[in-house]
């Protein structure tokens, strides 16, 4: 099942750079170096099983977005499952970015009106911590108007945090097919290991897939946390040419295991009980792993 999914924004947005950080283990340093995408680049990544992203990361620079709505424009836009749209908050040229948003809706609307899509205000690094929430919710209600009749959902992201894997975890999650099935059993696997919480992820990208939770957390951004500390931690593994199968950390208050799952999945489960025996639950994962697979 391949499911195509446009990358869009005007040049220097930020759009490879995030793409190389979640499927091609770039760090954010990294994509200091890259450079400007020309016309459009595909890449395929499997994705749990059978689910492939097919993603059009398309160039931003301005003839290329001309020709994307006018002489590419059906073979761009049509059967699109995913619309990523990704804006430099500290644009200069606000008002070209939103007539190029609203030209790429209008496509949109033609060739695939029931298509998700993801605005991203981006680089919110460069907006300072305290106005942050602001400048975000100013821009996603104006975005949020210009884009009636569609199902849009905005996320405020950078490469310099947690808030990247957040976003792409909730785009993710909307491509999967039968997440209620996925889900059910997790609760299940949850409740019988009598878990606080269950967390599911894609094994190469640690993008979260799904999650059980028994025990409420206050933290509501731990997933995201997890998954950008995982993915450095793998980095730094391949750098000293080694890798991890699983991980386990306990102190006198919980403990917690990862491990991996299925072909495409690693499971990470939190338990309140610190003397859990790490063989008991290597066990219930291992006769959990059929259910999912
Ligand atoms: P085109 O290929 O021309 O369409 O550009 P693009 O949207 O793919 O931009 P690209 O990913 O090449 O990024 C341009 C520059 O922005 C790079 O120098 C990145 O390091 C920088 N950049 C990307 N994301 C962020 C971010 O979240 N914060 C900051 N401060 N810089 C970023």
């Amino acid at each position: 099942m391949k499911s195509k999914v446009l990358l869009m924004g005007k040049s220097s947005a930020g759009k490879t750079s995030m793409r190389s950080i979640i499927f091609a283990n770039y760090i954010a340093r990294d994509t200091m170096r890259l450079g400007a995408t020309i016309d459009v680049e595909h890449s395929h990544v499997r994705f749990l099983g059978n689910l492939v992203l097919n993603l059009w990361d398309c160039g931003g620079q301005a003839s290329f977005m001309e020709n994307y709505f006018t002489s590419q424009r059906e073979h761009i836009f049509k059967n699109v499952e995913v619309l990523i749209y990704v804006f430099d908050v500290q644009s200069d040229t606000k008002s070209d970015d939103i007539a190029e948003y609203t030209s790429c809706l209008e496509a949109i609307r033609e060739f695939s009106p029931d298509a998700k899509v993801f605005c991203l205000v981006h680089k919110m690094d460069l907006i300072p911590v305290d106005q942050r929430d602001a400048v975000f919710a100013e821009r996603s209600e104006e975005l949020q108007v210009l884009s009636e009749g569609l199902s849009i959902a905005c996320h405020p992201t950078s490469i310099w945090d947690e808030t990247l894997y957040r976003a792409w975890s909730a785009i993710v999650y909307s491509l999967i097919p039968n997440i209620s099935v996925l889900e059910a059993h997790l609760e299940n696997f949850c409740e019988m290991c009598e878990a606080d919480e269950v967390v599911l992820f894609e094994r190469a990208t640690f993008l979260v897939i799904s999650h059980a939770t028994r025990k409420t957390h206050h933290d509501e951004h731990r997933f995201e946390k997890i998954s950008n500390s995982l993915k450095s931690y793998k980095l730094c593994c391949s750098k000293s040419m080694t890798q991890f199968d699983s991980i386990e950390i306990r102190n006198s208050k919980f403990a917690a295991f990862l491990d991996k799952f299925t072909s495409n999945t690693c499971i990470m489960v939190i338990m309140s009980d610190p003397t859990v025996s790490p063989t008991a639950m290597d066990i219930n994962i291992q006769v959990a792993k059929s259910h999912f697979e």
